[in-house]
């Protein structure tokens, strides 16, 4: 299952996939969480040491070329050797789920892939390879943080994402453009979507106007977060765990419905509505 988390800056992307990640590991999935932002936060949000981060995919050239080549470009890369060395093992922000043996969290992170550059489209063949790979063959737990606005959606990092949170702030403006990513998306056939309304009040709604997700997930201001976000960069481990969670399971349900994350939906004890299941 592949999930994105789109919006624009400041909207809370990191945070949720970030969120979310832990959430399932904790319950014995393993999950890849790829940071497709060249802002490179859902490490640190994430618990890791800055010092921690893994080269980015995209500057390592040596396994770009070896993989993808130059010139004629094998399409069909052996890649399954490449997550492990790419990536590094992130910390659980908690305990496991009482009996559960904890899954493996990792991250993968993407770099400037399709800007300026001579191997640009090479590095996003092997993206697409690798992420392909972690879905297809490994079957595994794969949420992408992407960068902020909506030019990036077409890249090699939304290819076969099976559903999409678009992440927004309570306002006009950043609802126009979560609007605007949401119907792109669609273009692109990923109609299965949610809307994380972010630091939102219980009353707040989007204007009826708007083009957005049928599907609604409010988040409201953590205080927790807020308050400590000067002195640490994680989002995990924070006095409103359990609000987190049930949101976490709100989402997975809403996304997922049933048939993805049987056991992980019979793990949390998470009842799901016949509305939400999947067709
Ligand atoms: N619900 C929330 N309550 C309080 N602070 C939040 C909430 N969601 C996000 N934040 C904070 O807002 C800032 C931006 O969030 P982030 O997830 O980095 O956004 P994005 O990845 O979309 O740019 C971060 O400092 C994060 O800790
Ligand atoms: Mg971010």
């Amino acid at each position: 299952m592949k999930i994105a988390f789109a919006g624009k800056g400041g909207a809370g992307k990191t945070s949720m996939a970030a969120w979310l990640g832990d959430h399932l590991a904790r319950r014995g999935e393993s999950v890849w969480l790829v940071d497709a932002d060249t802002a490179l936060s859902l490490g640190q949000a994430s618990g890791l040491d800055p010092s921690a981060l893994p080269a980015p995919l995209a500057e390592r050239e040596d396994i770009i070329r070896s993989h993808i080549g130059q010139g004629y470009m094998s399409l069909n890369p052996d890649v399954s050797h490449l997550p492990e060395t790419l990536s590094v093992e992130l910390p659980l922000g908690g305990p496991a789920l009482p009996g559960v043996q904890p899954g493996q969290k990792r991250l993968l992170v993407m770099g400037a892939i399709g800007g300026e550059g001579g191997c640009a489209c090479a590095a996003n063949a092997l993206l697409k390879a690798v992420l392909a790979h972690l879905i297809l063959d490994r079957r595994e737990w794969v949420l992408v943080d992407m960068e902020a606005g909506v030019e990036h959606l077409g890249r090699g990092t939304v290819a076969d994402v099976d559903a999409l949170v678009v992440v927004s702030e309570p306002s006009l403006r950043a609802l126009s453009t979560a609007s605007e990513i949401s119907r792109l998306a669609r273009g692109l056939g990923l109609s299965r979507q949610m809307l994380a309304l972010n630091r939102c009040d219980a009353q707040e709604a989007p204007p009826a106007h708007l083009d957005l997700p049928k599907h609604m997930l409010r988040v409201p201001m953590l205080k927790g977060l807020k308050q400590r976000q000067l002195s640490t960069g994680s989002v995990l481990g924070l006095p409103e765990e359990a609000l987190v969670s049930a949101l976490c399971d709100e989402l997975l349900i809403c996304l997922c419905g049933h048939s993805n994350a049987p056991s992980l939906l019979q793990n949390a004890g998470v009842a799901v509505p016949a509305a939400h299941q999947s067709p």
